[in-house]
This record gives C-alpha cells, structure tokens and sequence, in this order.
C-alpha cells in the first residue's frame, strides 16, 4: 500500500502564504505518485473559506483523503465570525464531509490490510529542551510571547488537557484498528510531531529551544510506539523535514518522517506500507 502524506499547505487566497496553484501542482504530482490512499496533515488553509476550498482540490484524487486539522486551523476566523471552538466543535469536520474526505477524528482509513489513524494531536510542552528549566505553569504564562497559537485561538482550554483528550480518542482509534486480525500495518498521522527523532534541537539557540515546548507531544509518541502494528508515525507543522528509523527491539522498527513542506513550497512524502 502506498500512502502520501502532505502537510502544512498554508492555502491562502491572497498567496501571502502559499498559493492555491502551488497547490494545485503538489495535487498533480501527487496524482503521477499513484497513492492508494491521501492525507493532510494539518495547517491546511488560512480561514475557513480557503479550509474547504482546499479539501476541494483533493476530492477528486479516487482514492481515500484523510484529513486533521492543523493549529492555524483552529484560529478564530475574524472574517466569518467562526471561534475556535465552533471550528473544532463541527466546522472543520463538517466542511471535509462536504467534500467527500475522511475526517480523522472521527474514523479511520483501511486499504487492504493496512490501516491509517490519525489526530492533530496537541503540544503538552514535553518537547522542550532538556537544558530550558521551566515548568509547565511558566511555558503556558509565556506562551503568548513565543506562539502565536496563544493570540490567535478564542478558548481558555489548557494545552495539557487538550493534549491528553486528543490522546485518548487516537489511542482508541489505533486499538481500534490494530486489535483487528485483519490488520497487519498500522500508520499513525498527525499535525503535531511524536518522537525526538523529528524534533529539531538547536541547543546554541534558547528560543528555539524553548519554542519547542509548543512543537511536540512525546508522551503521545510513547504510547503509540507501544503498539506492535504501529510501523510508521508521520506529522507536519515544524516545516522542517525529518526522516529516521525508530528501532524498537523485538517490536521492529517505525519508520518516522516529518514532512518537508513550507510557505509557497508545499511537499509530500510517500511510503510503502
Ligand atoms: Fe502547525
């Protein structure tokens, strides 16, 4: 089974972001990759319009498209007054059906006897660099300094907690999937990175290294690695490619990427399941 992932695409109307032709060139090389099935890994458009107008250029690719949404999903969109908790509340789902995607929240991909599950997931500050010593309480008081995130989304949900609820329903969609003798592969997606391989660590620079608090979920990348089936976990949202091979003893290797996209130069990896 082959399965393309792309991320971070950015679609913007105005292109200050990335244009939608950029867009519509990674869906044509994507069709020439010859994908048994899609997905978009999150930080999908710039507003809601341009959310589902992007969807639309990938509806008619005949083979199954996984969506999950991105942190800039969840911004508040200003221009139709939608929240951040109307966009994940039902908007962002609503619009993938509108357009004949797979919302990963919600189910799961299978083609043969490989399986595809997916989250945004959400950053809990573990991904912060070992030498930055700072709680959890001081990450969240000056988030609004180093992310944007903390301007730009309208609820008062706290990161950990989210963090921990999108965990729980990924889990159950994995166990889910994996405990189905059927099922012999399992690849996890999501917006936000799992594993220390596809952090980028620059000790030399603070900044960065405490940004990264807001740029992965280890303790969810933990579990997943405990799951047998589980043999590749690709994410978006760094804009810095990664790719690596997690060796797990006895439970055998997980193929990690981070996909390589960035403003006006969107990507896709593929993989061979
Ligand atoms: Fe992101």
């Amino acid at each position: 089974m082959r399965l393309a992932v792309t991320s971070d695409l950015h679609y913007d109307f105005e292109g200050h972001l990335t244009r939608p032709a950029a867009v519509e060139e990674l869906v044509l090389s994507l069709v020439d990759s010859r994908p048994d099935a899609v997905v978009l890994a999150g930080d999908i458009a710039n507003g809601y319009a341009a959310f589902e107008a992007c969807l639309a250029e990938f509806k008619g690719l005949g083979v199954p498209v996984g969506v999950v949404a991105g942190n800039h999903d969840l911004w508040r969109d200003e221009k139709l007054g939608l929240s951040t908790e109307a966009l994940w509340g039902g908007a962002l789902e609503e619009a993938c059906e509108r357009q004949g995607l797979v919302w990963l929240e919600s189910r799961s991909i299978r083609v043969g006897e490989v399986a595809v599950v997916g989250s945004m997931c959400w950053y809990d500050y573990s991904a912060l660099d070992p030498s930055i010593a700072m709680t959890r309480e001081e990450l969240a008081r000056v988030k609004s300094a180093l992310n944007a995130d903390a301007r730009k989304m309208d609820w008062r949900r706290k990161d950990a907690d989210f963090a921990a609820e999108l965990e729980r329903a990924l889990l159950r969609r994995l166990d889910a999937q994996a405990s189905d003798p059927a099922v012999t592969a399992v690849a996890v997606v999501t917006h936000v990175p799992l594993l220390e391989q596809q952090i980028t660590r620059r000790p030399e620079d603070p900044r960065w290294s405490t940004t990264n608090a807001y740029y992965g979920n280890l303790t969810t990348g933990h579990a997943v690695l405990q799951r047998p089936k589980v043999k590749a976990i690709v994410s978006g949202h760094s804009h810095v490619g990664q790719q690596a091979v997690v060796e797990r003893g006895a439970l055998g290797p997980v193929a990690a990427y981070v996909v390589p996209s960035d403003y006006q130069q969107p990507k896709f990896v593929l993989l061979e399941l």
